[in-house]
C-alpha cells in the first residue's frame, strides 16, 4: 500500500534531522556554561544552530499542514467520537499485553486507515498541538518585543520559557516513544522502510477477514 507520498517523506526526514539538532542544542543550552561545562556544542554555537533549525522547522511544518489540507492525508488526522475511549484502550491493550500474546494488531492498516487509534491520537496532539506550541513560544523567545510583560504577577518571558521547554521536553518524548512505536510492524524495520520506500508492507497488512 503506498501510504506515505513523496511530500510526507521529505517532510518528515527534514522534521527529523531538524528535531535532532533541536534537542542537542536545546540542551547544549540549557548545560553548557556552567562551569565552563560545554555538553556537544557551545552556547553561541547552540543558539545559532538552534534558531536556524527552528525558522526551517517551522516553514516545514507549515509545509506539513498545507499538504495536510491539501491532499487527501488529513483525512487520516480526523478523529471520531463513536468508541474513542474504547479503541483507544484496545490499542493500549494490544500494545501492553496482546502482541506478547502474539495476537493480531486490533486496528490493520489499510488505504483508509493508515493509523491505529494510539498513533492517530498522539500524532493530532503532537502535530496539532505541542508542535504549533513550540513554534509560537519560540518565536516569542526569539521576539521578546511580542511578549506581553506579565500574567497574574507573573514574567511573560518566564512563561514562555517555561511553555517552550515543557512542550520541547514532550515532543522529545514523543520522538522516542514514537521511534520504539515504529519498530512494533511485523518485524522491526519494515515500518522504517515504508518512510523510505513510500509503501506499507503488505506483510505488515492483516487481512480484515481474519478478524
Ligand atoms: C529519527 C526520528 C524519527 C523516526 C525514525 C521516525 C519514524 C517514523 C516512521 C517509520 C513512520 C511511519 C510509521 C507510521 O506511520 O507511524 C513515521 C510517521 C510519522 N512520524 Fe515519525 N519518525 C521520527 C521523528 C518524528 C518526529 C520528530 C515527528 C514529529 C514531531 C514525527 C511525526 C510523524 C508523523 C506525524 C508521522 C505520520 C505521517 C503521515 O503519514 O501522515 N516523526 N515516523
Amino acid at each position: 500500500m503506498y501510504l506515505y507520498p513523496k511530500w510526507i517523506r521529505l517532510w518528515h526526514v527534514l522534521n527529523a534531522i531538524l528535531f535532532i539538532i533541536l534537542i542537542i542544542t536545546g540542551l547544549s543550552m540549557q548545560y553548557t556554561g556552567k562551569k565552563d561545562y560545554v555538553l556537544v556544542v557551545g552556547f553561541e554555537e547552540s543558539v545559532r544552530w538552534h534558531n536556524i533549525s527552528a525558522i526551517i522547522l517551522t516553514v516545514n511544518y507549515i509545509f506539513f499542514v498545507a499538504g495536510n489540507i491539501i491532499t487527501r492525508n488529513g483525512r487520516y488526522y480526523n478523529i471520531k467520537r463513536d468508541n474513542f475511549f474504547s479503541d483507544l484502550f484496545k490499542q493500549l491493550r494490544f500494545y501492553s499485553w496482546g502482541m506478547f500474546q502474539g495476537e493480531n494488531h486490533p486496528f490493520p492498516v489499510t488505504m483508509e486507515r493508515k493509523f491505529n487509534p494510539l498513533q492517530k491520537i498522539s500524532y493530532v496532539l503532537t502535530m496539532y498541538l505541542a508542535l504549533p506550541l513550540v513554534i509560537i513560544s519560540g518565536i516569542g523567545l526569539l521576539f521578546p518585543e511580542l511578549v506581553v510583560d506579565g500574567f497574574m504577577g507573573i514574567s511573560g518571558m518566564l512563561l514562555t520559557d517555561l511553555l517552550h521547554i515543557t512542550m520541547g521536553f514532550f515532543l522529545s518524548l514523543f520522538m522516542i516513544i514514537h521511534i520504539y512505536t515504529c519498530t512494533l510492524g511485523k518485524k522491526p524495520g519494515s515500518l522504517f522502510r515504508g518512510m523510505i520506500t513510500g509503501y506499507h508492507a503488505t506483510e505488515d497488512h492483516y487481512d480484515l477477514e481474519d478478524h
